[in-house]
């Protein structure tokens, strides 16, 4: 066999003359009849190589035969293009190896989609034959791309004396927010293990033990309907450190961001980073992941609204609702179709039962707002909604008339919307902030108790601490997300690390002291022997590569992924199983139930 001396993608002009064994997948072909010519793809690239029948007529012949994907070998010099044959867009497009001697190591059979082309091939197709999908070089640089932030994490944390430490995998469930995927027990029937939603309680726990500097890139499950940032098996950076505050946990972990940024893209990210209020951020952006690369704050006009004589605004507001609304600079364009159809059934999506607009126009050389309902308006008050927005010529404003929390989820959306279309940003920007003062509960109306806005093991601050038994609702939270771009790409917190606290979140959130005991027994206990003063952060690593290979889709960084109803196409997971296989596991199926009964009733 033909033994490689050189992958493919490395050789250039200054390699002319070197005799040379390469490897690799035929990318294409041609046949000149005199002339064939083979463009070879190895991971590190693709080369041209030449088969001449009056340099080497046996070899030439083999080469006639080759088809797309055949794996060979080939060995020759590598000479200079002819003059004017040069590829400007290939690294290796200067050079081309005129072969001598050739090896087919295999064939193949056609392949569903061509690599070149699969961009046009629908997502099923590729994920069924995800082996010849990952043969793409955009997806093997996301791959790449992946692999390579995973070493500098590892390199970050290693010099700063953090330890990588497992986790179980068959564990107890974890509260994240998200339904648990279960495993049956065989040893012990009638029990379960559950799959990590995160490794936090291990970590915390770590921590008692004195380990001090944690981290782990590690797989978390959440059986939560996928979404386009959303996968139910995902990869987090996970991190837990002792006797430190907020400052510290996030300047570790922005210096973290700020290295992978310089390092895969050569872009200086700014520390520190800019922090934010929770309420600024919904106040101004409807949203606690706001994407700041462009402005377009929300304004609430609720008190002008209350003046006119609208009627969708008059009876929100004696409702107790919100007028909200947003100025888009350069809106204008939009026609009143555009709005009333596609704009008002976008944030109808989000629960808003309409959308209101105006336009700016110039009247009189005076800036003012027309549209069908201008006349429900005072000229004063128009004038006060153009202050309020500062805004210009040729701007769309608009509002939706609601609850706050309507407004807000359906004119954050919009507002992203809009700035893409209007193209209000540079679509390379990144734009970085921590959300910080975050409230630690929220009250669940319809189950009539509080929730964890992150989760249960979340430090209020220390000046709102005597709030748990007087005013849960106004405590602040010690918790603080990453945000780059509208996207989420870590949260974390500083956690309760004295037992009487934990038990106290524990009873506001309604989780009894049965209830406690039996799902955190374990670790209630542990904070009993000497917890120290701890805090952490998870990264999503799936949403940091997403960001840095400019993909919205998350299946698109994943090797392996799942689609929107959890299916690995390619493997055909979740399937039956063998009867023996439930019977081991003292388990029944629907299907199993109905055989029985079936053989029961002949
Ligand atoms: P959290 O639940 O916020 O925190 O998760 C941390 C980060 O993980 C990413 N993420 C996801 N990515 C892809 N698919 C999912 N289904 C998914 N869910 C979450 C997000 C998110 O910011 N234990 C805590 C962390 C801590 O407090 O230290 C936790 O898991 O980018
Ligand atoms: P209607 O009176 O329902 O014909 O609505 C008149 C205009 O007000 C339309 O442009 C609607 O989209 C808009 N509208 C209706 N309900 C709301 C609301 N809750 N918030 C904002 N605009 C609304």
């Amino acid at each position: 066999m033909l033994k490689r001396t050189h992958t493919l993608g490395k050789l250039r002009i200054d390699d002319v003359g070197s005799q040379v064994t390469v490897a690799g997948w035929v990318h294409s072909y041609r046949d000149h009849g005199n002339l064939v010519f083979v463009d070879l793809r190895d991971r590190s690239g693709l080369l041209q190589l030449v088969f001449d029948p009056d340099f080497q007529a046996e070899t030439h012949k083999i080469a006639r035969t080759v088809r797309d994907e055949w794996v060979i070998a080939a060995k020759g010099k590598v000479r200079p293009r002819t003059e004017g044959m040069e590829n400007p867009k290939l690294p290796t497009g200067q050079i081309e190896v005129i072969i001598e001697e050739m090896e087919i190591l295999n064939t193949a059979k056609t392949p569903p989609f061509e690599i070149g082309s699969a961009e046009k091939t629908n997502e099923e197709v590729r994920l069924v034959n995800r082996y010849i999908d990952l043969r793409r070089p955009e997806v093997q640089k996301r791959i790449s791309t992946r692999y390579h932030v995973s070493k500098i994490t590892r390199d970050y944390f290693d010099e700063l004396g953090f330890w990588d430490i497992e986790t179980p995998m068959l564990a107890k469930s974890t509260p994240e927010g998200a339904r648990d995927f279960l495993v049956p027990s065989r040893l012990l029937s009638n029990s379960f293990y559950a799959l990590p939603q995160s490794p936090q309680l291990f970590k915390q726990i770590l921590m008692i033990s004195g380990i001090d500097r944690y981290y782990q890139i590690v797989r978390c499950f959440r059986d939560e309907d996928p979404r386009a940032d959303r996968q139910a098996e995902f990869t987090q950076i996970d991190v837990e450190m002792s006797f430190v505050d907020t400052d510290d946990v996030i300047g570790v972990h922005e210096k973290l961001v700020a290295k992978i940024w310089k390092e895969i893209l050569d872009i200086n990210v700014m520390t520190p980073m800019k922090r934010m209020s929770y309420k600024e951020a919904m106040d101004n952006y409807g949203i606690d992941r706001p994407d700041l690369r462009f402005d377009m704050k929300l304004k609430d006009i609720t008190d002008i609204a209350a003046k006119s004589t609208f009627k969708v605004f008059t009876s929100t507001v004696e409702k107790g609702g919100v007028v909200k609304g947003l100025c888009a600079s350069g809106g204008g364009k939009y026609s009143r179709s555009d709005i009333e159809k596609t704009l008002t059934k976008f944030v109808g999506d989000y629960g808003a039962k309409g959308l209101a607009w105006f336009k700016t126009k110039t009247e009189d050389g005076k800036l003012t707002l027309a549209s069908s309902i201008a006349k429900f308006f005072t000229p004063e008050h128009l004038q006060q909604i153009i202050e309020v927005f500062d805004a210009k010529e040729d701007d769309l404003l608009l509002f939706v008339a609601d609850t706050e929390d309507i407004a807000n989820k359906a004119l954050a959306p919009l507002r992203c919307r809009l700035g893409r279309e209007l193209k209000l940003y540079d679509p390379k920007a990144f734009d970085f902030v921590w959300i910080v003062g975050f409230p630690l509960f929220e009250w669940n109306e319809g189950e009539k108790r509080f929730d964890s806005l992150h989760h249960p093991f979340t430090a209020p601050v220390p000046e709102d601490l005597e709030k748990l038994d007087s005013d849960p609702a106004g405590i602040l939270s010690q918790a603080y997300d990453i945000v780059v771009n509208g996207s989420e790409i870590g949260g974390g917190s500083i956690r309760i690390h004295q037992p009487e606290v934990q038990r106290k979140v524990f009873k506001l959130l309604n989780i009894s002291d049965k209830q406690a005991a039996d799902r955190f027994g374990f670790f209630l206990k542990a904070l009993e022997y000497g917890a120290p003063p701890h805090g952490g952060i998870a990264f999503g690593l799936d949403r940091m590569i997403m960001l840095l290979t400019g993909t919205d889709n998350i299946r698109d960084v994943i090797p392996f992924p799942k689609t929107q109803k959890g299916q690995c196409l390619m493997t055909g997971a979740p399937s039956d199983v063998d009867q023996k296989q439930l019977d081991e596991l003292n388990l029944r199926t629907q299907k199993h139930l109905h055989a029985v009964e079936e053989k029961e009733d002949k």
